[in-house]
């Protein structure tokens, strides 16, 4: 289903629709197929009302029905994108979303949203596939069978990770400002720039690599290592100034591997400009690995602290 769609589906959702898909979203705490008998009874709403909405609710694509054992009814991702942006509205974040998406990535569908007060936001809607990365990996280790881990889940925790390392940079480093972070999804400053790969001439590619470097060394001073830096994950603005975004595999600096992932992550981008610009780079020339113990947040600390957020916010409208 297209974004368009998106916006249109939400917008034919009625208070009805909007409670049953927060019951079944509740309900996946512990079912993967929550029960229609469980809808009803948190409902609080006539049987008729509770199958109306289910069955409309299915038709949008919204849930997916089986039957088997017993009725239930699964999440999609489109369901979840309706509630997420239910809550930024009635939060006063957004207030109208763009009909087309202005990035389609790897792990994400990112769309232009309008504040009341004429802000522009982007928008990013997590989708952490089976095939999740590094950080939710660990994070569903640590989880263990204690709770039921969905896609949906996943990309709330790839959303949390997101947010705190922006929380954490922003200011500090040329990062997207977050706004708000709920579900799935993250608002951050709207960075009017182009991806570093999509540029076929730049006119001083050393200054652009320099300020490259800079960022994510300053970063990494900040206990951030950023994990999947490349052309793909940079944007250069009008000014030339360079700008990290895509921040959900970010590990701390007290990690062993920081110091090689760092490495890498620079060395992908000389390599790039390598490529690209015909530049040779010698990247401990360029930047100083730092070595040794670093500061900054325990790994644990870390996951202790994005699971409690992932939990609280289930508590919320
Ligand atoms: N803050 C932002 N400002 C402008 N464009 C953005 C911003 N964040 C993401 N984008 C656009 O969306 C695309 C995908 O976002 P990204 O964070 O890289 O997610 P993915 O993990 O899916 O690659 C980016 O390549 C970029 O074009
Ligand atoms: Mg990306």
């Amino acid at each position: 289903m297209s974004v368009k769609d998106l916006v249109r589906a939400y917008e034919g959702l009625d208070r009805a629709d909007l409670r049953v898909l927060r019951i079944v979203e509740l309900g996946h705490r512990k079912h993967e197929y929550v029960p229609v008998e469980l809808v009803l009874a948190y409902s609080n709403m006539p049987k008729t009302a509770v199958s109306r909405s289910l069955a409309k609710l299915n038709r949008l694509g919204m849930l997916v029905r089986r039957v088997g054992p017993y009725t239930g009814y699964k999440m999609t991702f489109l369901g979840y994108d309706c509630l997420a942006i239910h809550t930024l509205r009635k939060r006063g974040i957004i207030d109208s979303i763009s009909s087309t998406p202005i990035g389609v990535g790897k792990e994400s569908v990112v769309y232009l949203g309008g504040s009341a007060d004429g802000e522009r936001y982007v928008l990013k809607f997590h989708r952490v596939g089976l095939t999740s990365f590094r950080n939710v990996r660990r994070l569903r280790a640590w989880l263990g069978d204690r709770r039921h881990v969905t896609q949906l889940y996943e990309s709330r925790l790839s959303a949390q990770m997101e947010y705190r390392a922006l929380a954490l940079l922003s200011g500090r480093t040329n990062v997207p400002r977050p706004i708000d972070v709920n579900r799935h999804v993250v608002v951050m400053s709207r960075i009017e720039g182009s991806e570093l790969y999509r540029l076929r001439s730049v006119e001083e590619p050393l200054r652009v690599l320099d300020a490259i470097v800079d960022n994510a060394a300053r970063a990494y001073r900040v206990g951030v290592v950023h994990g999947d830096l490349s052309e793909y994950n940079v944007l250069v603005d009008v000014e030339g100034d360079v700008w990290l975004i895509d921040w959900p595999q970010w590990i701390p600096t007290t990690h062993g591997s920081a110091q090689a992932l760092f490495r890498r992550d620079l060395e992908r981008v000389a390599s790039f400009f390598a490529r690209r610009f015909g530049i040779a780079v010698d990247i401990d020339r360029m930047c100083h690995v730092p070595s040794g113990a670093t500061t900054g947040m325990s790994v644990d600390a870390l996951i202790d602290e994005i699971l409690r957020r992932v939990e609280d916010e289930f508590g919320e409208e």
